[in-house]
């Protein structure tokens, strides 16, 4: 453990400034210092570090905090590493707290074991360069499937020797014992070399320090499997682990997208042909830890198959946790007969990026489509696929997001979206409540109780954006702009842009304005802008004291509940940092037309897919290409419409 001082004693040295410094570009701007934003890929920087506040903020992605949690987002480190990466820069000896005899010796044969799979990893490359055996047998499959010196350096490829000890041999020489060389998982149990007559792929972890591997035969036998790997040890838990990540964590931040392959040669391939952000599960289905492993660099990931129906089907299995995740799934099925590797041989860069632009698909539409096709005709399968697929939609936790998909996955299936809603609301309350078994009772209950609270609201989101035209209940988009106007519309607000929060909202809702469907809220919102127009004094008391009973009604209500939390608390944004919309007014001014352009955008997609499923029924193809299309464009739209709140960050 390090020592409360010496943590102390980092935090006190080590200045933003210097250790953003040594990773972006930045220049002064006023009292700050921005640059290009290091975690996503920007052209226009609206990344910020404050001198005299010493923290970061990136105003694209959100990302923001002190030197330490700078360091651990931008090298993958845990805090620890962090402090002792920092300790180290600012040339500050940790003082460690006196551990017990027993911890400090477990730690020691930790770094024990790390030094072993080290002097392996050496040892495979060296036989893989500079044996003649290595040469012959190892090299030469590898450069015959294609892999460059390059790539096989990169990914510090090597080769065990078809001889019964001769790592353990060497191994021992330098110094490392039996016990060692087994909690390595490098001697099987006779005592001999785990791998023989294999190239070697070593597995990294996410500072590159090799933990496992995994051996490929060259001749395909009988004898033994394929692929051998390492089992787990102390440092190799595989559901800890992602094949390629080391190599490829900078270009997933870059790109803003992890590709997921199924093998070691995938990742290879991919990344020899310019695809750095590929990484591989290694044959086993997606974890939750791995899934957060990639969460550090982005929330999108592209998960490639092979056009094998069983392996879809297996793979898809794990999926619903990624979206529990509140991951951003994407899938693409390669042409039959292709794995990723063989693809992207064949067809180049170009052609595997235009594939994906062009057959990449959100996960949900990509699973009711496969399960459509498989439930084709049979009324009893498609009520079937109805529920596994609330299974899914009820796993993603943000209801905007949710309702989006309800829309879209109604339409392709031709049921009912209230159904839809309703089906995946029960599933929701299902998924609580499992999730709740094994909590003591009293507890339970009144987490319960909490959960059903925002169950409700969130239901009400739903349906909200799902119905749309359901007037007096539904339409909390337009009520939340009326809110924010009535309560706030006279602030001055610090854009110089606008002289009062109520400029600033017209401006933004100028193209939506007509889109208001609630004839009340419709009603205020035109007076509203007609008296702003003729730069009336405008008082709620207007509204108040309105001769229609039920603007004043409304108004009366809005002006005494100022706020609702469900309609702002749900954003990714951590409370600490949110302030109470009164101080606010203008992020949530902003939220609220974004989620109200967002419903818009939704009842296009609606339209539109009404429109799809007319022309097909018609037989008319053209129309309908013209018009899927235009859904691609508007699927686009609402991509970047979501995204947007996750981006939403404080500007005060
Ligand atoms: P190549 O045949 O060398 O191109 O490898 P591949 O990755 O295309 O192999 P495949 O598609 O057959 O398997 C995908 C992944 O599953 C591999 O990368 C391994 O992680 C794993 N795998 C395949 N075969 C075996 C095996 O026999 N044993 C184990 N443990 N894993 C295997
Ligand atoms: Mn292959």
């Amino acid at each position: 453990m390090i020592a409360r001082k010496s943590i102390d004693e980092v935090m006190e040295n080590a200045r933003i400034d210097e250790v953003v410094a040594d990773f972006v570009n930045l220049k002064r701007r006023g009292s700050n210092m921005i640059g290009l934003c290091p975690f996503h890929n920007e052209k226009t920087p609206s990344f910020s570090v404050s001198p005299s506040k010493n923290i970061f903020k990136c105003f694209g992605c959100g990302r923001g905090g002190d030197s330490v949690r700078f360091v651990m987002e931008h090298e993958g480190y845990e805090y620890v590493e962090a402090i002792r990466y920092l300790a180290e820069k600012y040339g500050i000896k940790l003082e460690e707290t006196k551990a017990d005899a027993e911890t400090l010796q477990a730690e020691r044969e930790r770094e024990t074991i790390y030094k072993v799979l080290d002097f392996a990893l050496a040892f495979f490359k060296k036989q893989l360069t500079e044996t003649e055996e290595g040469q012959l047998a190892g090299l030469n499959y590898l450069k015959e499937r294609g892999f460059r010196t390059k790539t096989i350096e990169s990914f510090g490829l090597g080769y065990a020797p078809d001889q019964s000890n001769t790592l353990i041999k060497e191994a021992k020489k330098a110094g490392f014992t039996d016990e060692i060389l087994k909690r390595a998982a490098l001697m099987n149990q006779h005592g001999g070399d785990f791998f023989r007559n294999r190239v070697i792929f070593p597995i990294f972890n996410i500072s590159g320090k090799p933990i496992a591997f995994a051996g490929r035969q060259m001749v395909s036998s009988d004898r033994g499997p394929k692929y051998l790997n390492s089992p787990e040890t102390e440092v190799y838990l595989k559901r800890k682990v992602l094949y390629g990540i080391y190599n490829a964590k900078k270009a997933i931040r870059q790109e803003e997208n992890c590709y997921l392959v199924e093998g070691y040669t995938d990742v290879l391939s991919l990344f020899q042909s310019g695809v750095e952000n590929v990484v591989a599960s290694s044959g086993t289905a997606l974890t939750p830890d791995q899934i957060r492993l990639i969460r550090r660099y982005t929330n999108r990931i592209t998960i490639l198959f092979d056009s094998d129906p069983a392996g879809i089907k297996a793979a898809m299995r794990g999926l619903d946790l990624i979206l529990e995740e509140n991951m951003d799934v994407r899938l693409a099925l390669l042409p039959e007969g292709d794995d990723p590797d063989s693809f992207i041989r064949r067809e180049g860069l170009a052609n595997f990026q235009q594939y994906m632009a062009e057959q990449s698909k959100d996960f949900i539409l990509f699973k009711t489509q496969l399960l459509l096709k498989e439930a084709a005709g049979d009324p009893m399968r498609k009520s079937a696929l109805v529920k596994d697929l609330v299974e899914t939609l009820a796993r993603i936790p943000e209801s905007i997001k949710r309702s989006a998909f309800i829309t879209e996955c109604a339409h392709l299936m031709k049921i009912d979206e209230h159904i839809l809603v309703r089906e995946t609301n029960k599933a929701i309350t299902e998924f609580i409540r499992q999730k709740q078994r094994g909590i003591p009772r009293d507890i339970a209950q009144s987490e319960k109780e909490t959960q059903d609270k925002i169950f409700q609201e969130e239901a009400k989101t739903a349906s909200a954006s799902v119905v749309g035209l359901s007037e007096l209940t539904d339409a909390f988009q337009e009520r939340d702009i009326i809110r924010i106007l009535l309560n706030y519309g006279h602030k001055e607000i610090p854009d110089p842009g606008f002289s009062s929060l109520a400029e600033y909202i017209f401006a933004s809702l100028d193209e939506i304005l007509d889109d208001f469907e609630h004839t009340v809220y419709k009603k205020i919102i035109l007076e509203y802008k007609t008296m702003l127009d003729e730069s009336k004094a405008i008082s709620p008391t207007h509204f108040t004291n309105h001769t229609d009973p039920e603007i004043q009604h409304l108004t009366v209500e809005l002006l005494t509940t100022p706020y609702e939390y469900a309609s702002w608390e749900e954003h990714d944004i951590p409370l600490q940092i949110q302030l109470h919309p009164d101080e606010n007014y203008k992020l949530d001014a902003h939220n609220a037309i974004l989620r109200l352009k967002l419903k818009v955008v939704m009842q296009h997609i609606a339209e539109n897919m009404n429109l799809i499923s007319k022309f097909q029924e018609e037989g008319n193809e053209e129309d309908m290409i013209i018009h899927m299309r235009m859904h691609n464009d508007l699927i686009k739209i609402r991509e970047q419409m979501t995204s947007q709140f996750k981006n939403v960050v404080l500007k005060v």
